[in-house]
């Protein structure tokens, strides 16, 4: 067979894209961990000037520095020798609060690339792993890039979406936030519903702990309760509203979680699914996003759910069509996308 030099150079020329992005993962890390973006964000810089800034080695920095401007992740001026972020670097790399903050999805990136050799045992052996064993930084940077898109869409635009449920919050509901992790889309709903009563439950003990700091720092302590539960076993009743984000998938039985979600809801409760954005079909969601969430479903959720009973592995790209089977199976009657981003479909769906 002959290759077809045109065709070959193209994709040699997005491996090199690739490779770079791979290893810029560990350096937009760096980059965050060690105040690197914000201390550029406040001005232009030297190398020298901003170690002494950063109380970092120059000759690491000046080396991250370049890679960093040859990736366009910062700007370089070569007259003036200094580095310096433009609005839109600033704005999605050094201002936490930004709905487009990307830095926690390089951290939750690197955390999750730390299980490759135990995953490709996994591919051997078929056994799971959950997401309580992973590296701390997959804890910290799934809080960290979920948090901003929930900032920017939950309250403003995913609650009003929904059949009912907004009035329901503002004149006091009792919620269940379901696999909430480190709770910040529990917290950002008790922030902005100081009527209503909030649960948060996970798995994974570690994720409880830090959610209980957050939510005693951002002062809604005495209205958000966290506890370690399995979505099978959550505590209470009678919930109006129960929501589950970005994590049904990650469940090793998601169809027995709906059962239970379901007799837990009072009578006229609603629960929201979130999920990552997927079409049904394999083909149509080849692209893009489709390759992120597939890569971490491989390393992320995938593993989770089958080291769960049932394992039934929805993955992360499971479609609306899977979801609403998860549901009906369930005994939900109603069920619809009631919203959507590009990075996620929010479901509704009612007993
Ligand atoms: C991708 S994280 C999402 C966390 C959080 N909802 C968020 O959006 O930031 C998936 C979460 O599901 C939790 N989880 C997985 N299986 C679970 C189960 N059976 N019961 C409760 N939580 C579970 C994990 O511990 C993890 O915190």
């Amino acid at each position: 067979m002959a290759v077809d030099m045109d065709k070959l150079n193209a994709f040699l020329g997005r491996f090199v894209g690739d490779l770079g992005a791979g290893v810029h993962t560990g350096m937009v890390v760096i980059g965050e961990k060690l105040g690197l973006y914000k201390a550029l964000g406040a001005g232009p810089a030297t190398s020298s000037e901003l170690a002494a800034k950063t109380k970092t080695d120059e000759r690491y920095l000046r080396e991250w520095l370049a890679s960093q401007a040859a990736g366009g992740y910062i700007t370089y001026d070569d007259k003036t020798n200094k580095f310096s972020l433009s609005e839109e670097q600033a704005f999605t790399l050094a201002d936490e609060n930004s709905p487009a903050y990307l830095p926690g999805a390089f951290q939750l990136a690197l955390g999750s690339l730390a299980a490759v050799p135990r995953i490709i045992e996994l591919f051997r052996s078929g056994a799971g792993m959950g997401w309580n064993e992973h590296d701390e930084d997959v804890f910290h940077g799934c809080e960290k890039f979920f948090r901003p898109g929930y900032a920017a869409n939950l309250v403003s635009t995913w609650i009003p979406a929904l059949h009912d449920v907004k009035g329901k919050l503002e004149s006091g509901a009792r919620v269940a936030d379901v696999g909430c992790g480190k709770g910040a889309s529990t917290v950002l709903l008790a922030k902005a519903f100081p009527q209503s009563t909030f649960f948060g439950f996970d798995y994974h003990d570690k994720s409880i702990e830090a959610a209980r700091e957050t939510a005693k720092r951002e002062g809604v302590g005495d209205r958000v309760t966290f506890e370690v539960a399995k979505a099978k076993e959550f505590p209470g009743k009678d919930y109006d509203f129960v929501a589950v984000f970005d994590c049904l998938h990650d469940m090793g039985d998601p169809v027995g979680a709906a059962k239970h979600v379901r007799q837990s809801l009072s009578k006229d409760g609603t629960w929201m699914i979130v999920e990552p954005f997927a079409n049904d079909e394999l083909k149509d969601n080849l692209n893009p996003v489709g390759r992120v969430y597939y890569s971490f479903s491989t390393l992320l959720c995938t593993p989770c759910s089958r080291s769960q009973e049932v394992a039934l592995c929805l993955g992360a790209q499971s479609g609306e069509k899977r979801i609403r089977e998860v549901t009906s199976q369930a005994g939900f009657n109603r069920f619809r996308r009631a919203t959507e981003t590009p990075f996620n479909i929010v479901y509704e769906a009612r007993p």
